[in-house]
């Protein structure tokens, strides 16, 4: 069994909790794109319900399934949100950003009542920052905003896009990617010091923000923490 078997499991089990006339998130990914599959194959067979897109990607995906996707500045609430995550600890702390989405994955699931996290079983760690951190970084001065990031002791690199070119996120912004030497202990402290860094506008860091995580297994099986 490989891994998009656990992928698939989870994307697909999230969609029983998605209710009529619900307003829900989506997020940026693999697993949230079995998510969105599943979703569309529920609103074929008569679910009626209005989506929200953490990305370009995820929005079109849905729009091609003849799902209505409305404006994010045209609402002010969503219900559910489902996402992925790159790395998530025991007290559901999280890193995002694998697919460069994160700050708007994190205004949309800061806007739902529950943001329900859809994981294959390797995202589970015992202490988040084991890969690396994806820091959103304002396109103006983005150099300058570096060298300010470098200078408080973290190492990482641009994110590249796929031709060797800098990676911009869909809000024009290259991703500066942080990788430590070894788990940060206080991850929230460095996403402060990090977020009240001039020109950076949001690190992949996402405490207090999942509700149910479905984790999904490498043999087809789907485990749910509440
Ligand atoms: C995108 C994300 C994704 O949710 C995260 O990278 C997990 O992706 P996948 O489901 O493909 O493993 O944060 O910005």
């Amino acid at each position: 069994m490989t891994l998009e078997v656990a992928k698939e499991a989870a994307g697909h089990r999230a969609v029983r909790f998605i209710e009529d006339d619900m307003i829900v998130g989506l997020g940026t990914g693999s697993t949230a794109c079995y998510f969105i599959d599943a979703l569309i194959e529920k609103c074929q067979q008569g679910l009626k319900i209005e989506a929200v897109a953490s990305s370009e990607a995820s929005a079109s995906k849905a729009r091609d399934g003849r799902i209505r996707v409305l404006d994010i500045n045209a609402i002010t609430q969503v219900d559910i949100t489902v996402d992925g995550a790159d790395e998530i600890d025991q007290q559901k702390r999280m890193i995002k950003g694998g697919g460069g989405a994160h700050t708007r994955e994190k205004i949309l699931a800061a806007a739902s009542k529950e943001m329900i996290v859809v994981v294959d079983e390797t995202k589970l760690v015992n202490s988040i920052g084991q890969t690396k951190l994806p820091v959103e970084i304002l396109h103006y001065g983005s150099p300058i905003t570096r060298n300010r990031i470098e200078r408080q002791g973290y190492k990482g690199q641009w994110r590249l896009a796929k031709d060797g070119s800098i990676f911009l996120t869909d809000n024009g912004n290259p991703i500066f990617d942080i990788y430590f030497d070894f788990p940060p202990p206080f991850p929230e402290e460095d996403h402060e010091r990090l977020l009240n860094t001039l020109g950076v506008i949001d690190t992949g860091f996402f405490f207090n923000l999942a509700g149910r995580v479905i984790i999904g297994h490498t043999d087809g099986r789907v485990t749910i923490q509440t």
